[in-house]
C-alpha cells in the first residue's frame, strides 16, 4: 500500500485570470497530522477543497488513497466518501435534532439502517462528550458544541481523512478548548488530518508537519519545532510575528 494517502502534484488553479494555486506539490502520509497555515488569501482553503473535489483544478493530479480524483465521476464520489470535511461554519440543519443531523448522511448515502446509524451516532456523541444533546436542536447549542457535532457528523461517514478548515476561528474563546481537545483525540487515533488553523498550540502538540503558504505557493514545509523555532523564510517570520502579537 502506498504510504501517501494524499498526493497532489503540480497543481495549478485559476479563478478567472487570478492564479490561486501555483504548481503545488502536497503529500500526506497515512495517519499524519498536517497543519496548513499562512496569511489570509494565500490559498489554504482552496488547496484543501481540491483534495475532495470541492474545487476543480486546472492542471496537475490529485490522488487520494490510490484513486485519481479526475479519472471519472465515480472516483470523485469514492473520494468524497473517504474524505470528511469540517468547516468554520458548521452548517448543521436547524430543523433536525442533533441525532438526526448525524444520522442523515449515513442513511441517505451509505444506506445504513436507522437503528445502526443511531447506535453509531450515540457512540460518536459520547466521543465528543455531548450525548445529553442527542434530542436537542442546533439552536440550543453553543458554537463550540455545534462544531463538536459537526465533527461527529463527519465521523459518522467513517472517513479515512478529515479536512478541517479553520474549525475554531469563529468560536468564542471559552469554547475553543473543547473542540481542540476532540481534534487532539482524533489525532491520537490514527486518523489522517489536514487542518487549516492558526491555533499554534494545537500545531505544536499534535502536528507532524506544518505547511506554510503564501500567495498560492507552499513556501515552507517542516516540523512544528523547526517552523516555530527556526522559520527559514522572511515571509514565515513575518507571519509568525503577526499571529503571535494578536
Ligand atoms: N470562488 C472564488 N472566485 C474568485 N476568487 C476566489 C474564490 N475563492 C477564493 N478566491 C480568491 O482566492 C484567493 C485564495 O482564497 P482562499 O479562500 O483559498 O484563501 P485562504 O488562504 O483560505 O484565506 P483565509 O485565511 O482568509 O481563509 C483569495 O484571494 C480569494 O479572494
Ligand atoms: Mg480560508
Amino acid at each position: 500500500m502506498n504510504k501517501n494517502i494524499i498526493s497532489m502534484s503540480k497543481i495549478d488553479k485559476y479563478y478567472d485570470d487570478f492564479h490561486v494555486l501555483k504548481n503545488i506539490n502536497f503529500e500526506v502520509k497515512r495517519g499524519e497530522i498536517v497543519v496548513v497555515c499562512g496569511p489570509s488569501g494565500s490559498g489554504k482553503s482552496t488547496l484543501i477543497r481540491c483534495i475532495n473535489g470541492l474545487e476543480e483544478i486546472d492542471s496537475g493530479t490529485v490522488i487520494v488513497d490510490g484513486i485519481d480524483i479526475n479519472e471519472s465521476k465515480k472516483s470523485l464520489q469514492t473520494i468524497r466518501g473517504e474524505v470528511g470535511m469540517v468547516f468554520q461554519h458548521f452548517n448543521l440543519f436547524p430543523h433536525l435534532t442533533i441525532l438526526e443531523n448525524i444520522t442523515l448522511a449515513p442513511g441517505l448515502v451509505k444506506k445504513v439502517n436507522k437503528e445502526e446509524a443511531q447506535k453509531v451516532a450515540m457512540e460518536l456523541l459520547k466521543k465528543v462528550k455531548l450525548e445529553f444533546k442527542a434530542n436537542a436542536y442546533p439552536s440550543d447549542l453553543s458554537g463550540g458544541q455545534k462544531q463538536r457535532i459537526a465533527i461527529a457528523r463527519s465521523l459518522a461517514m467513517k472517513p479515512k481523512v478529515i479536512l478541517f478548515d479553520e474549525p475554531t476561528s469563529a468560536l468564542d474563546p471559552e469554547t475553543i478548548g473543547d473542540v481542540l481537545s476532540v481534534m487532539k483525540d482524533l489525532a491520537q487515533e490514527n486518523f489522517t488530518i489536514v487542518c487549516v488553523t492558526h491555533e499554534m498550540g494545537f500545531a505544536k502538540e499534535v502536528g507532524d508537519k506544518i505547511v506554510f503558504m503564501d500567495k498560492g505557493v507552499i513556501v515552507e514545509e517542516s516540523t512544528p519545532n523547526e517552523f516555530f523555532l527556526n522559520p527559514k523564510s522572511q515571509r514565515a517570520k513575518d507571519f509568525l510575528k503577526e499571529i503571535l502579537t494578536h
